[in-house]
């Protein structure tokens, strides 16, 4: 059996959580990543026969069944992924039943999956209807986004433009816009289902004055999404400092950027 901690979803969980650590996105044990894995990338480096404890599920997870996942602990620092693998990540199977997590491997010390499941797992349900090579569900804490909840409207049309007009990317990187869903209490099924009931049109739902949830095919590409997200809503907070829009990119150039990179805008969010 190859070592675990050499595998490249290891690896890339290590190095997704010290990014956003880096980058303020991940105060605390703020964030959670999980990671659908195929059963030949899990069977190179672990028994599959081999469960080393079974944990409940509160809700039921019968669409996911057989799936294996590796995903950030519950209360875990970002900061310490690197420098704690085995506690702060841990690899998982859906059982038969729907209703609980085979734990194959991490979760040391009885460290528990993230609480923020129910929300990755549903979004991971409902991404997969839409996206056959979805495989990665992100949270994280980013700061201009979150401050934005506060002062921007919350209509998902407005601030979906706002984040276009901010930066000239925007648009091509997230074209169906971004989903945005009423304040709610983090971890529970309530939160799940609504974070996934947006997932079905958008990779991106924002929570607000809490944080955004982001997913998508690779690492790169979610991080990428929420960083994009995050680099234009930081724009805006430096123009509004600066005292607010005098000039903006216009529609009929969110217009044309579509149409020289072959993206299709969500309906109806701009004029045309
Ligand atoms: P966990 O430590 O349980 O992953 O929770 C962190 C968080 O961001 C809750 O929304
Ligand atoms: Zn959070």
């Amino acid at each position: 059996m190859k070592n675990i901690l050499e595998s490249h979803y290891v690896q890339e969980m290590i190095e997704a959580t010290s990014n956003m650590y880096r980058l303020g996105w991940d105060e605390r044990n703020g964030g959670n990543i999980s990671y659908l894995l195929s059963e030949e990338e899990v069977s190179e480096y672990i028994n599959l026969n081999q469960v080393i404890r079974h944990i409940p599920l509160e809700f039921d997870g019968s669409e996911l069944v057989g799936n294996y996942f590796i995903t950030t602990g519950s209360g875990k620092y970002f900061k310490n992924v690197k420098s704690k693998p085995a506690e702060c990540l841990g690899l998982f199977r859906i059982a038969n039943s729907g209703k609980e997590l085979e734990l194959l491997w991490g979760f040391d010390n009885e460290s528990l999956p993230t609480s923020e499941l129910p929300s990755h797992l549903m979004s991971h349900i409902a991404r997969l209807k839409v996206d056959s090579q979805h495989r990665i569900v992100m949270h994280c804490h980013a700061s201009h986004l979150l401050a934005m909840s506060f002062t921007h409207s919350l209509d998902p049309r407005d601030f979906t433009r706002t984040l276009w007009q901010m930066c000239t990317e925007c648009l091509v990187v997230f074209p169906e816009g971004i989903e945005i869903i009423p304040w709610l209490v983090p971890g529970t099924t309530e939160i799940g289902m609504a974070t996934a009931e947006k997932m079905q049109t958008a990779r991106l739902v924002i929570w607000p004055y809490h944080g955004i949830y982001g997913s998508g095919t690779t690492m790169d590409e979610v991080f990428g999404l929420i960083e994009t997200a995050e680099k234009a809503a930081q724009v805006y907070t430096y123009v509004q400092a600066q005292g607010g829009v005098k000039q903006t990119i216009t529609d009929e150039n969110l217009i044309q950027l579509a149409e020289r990179f072959g993206v299709t805008p969500k309906a109806n969010y701009l004029t045309d």
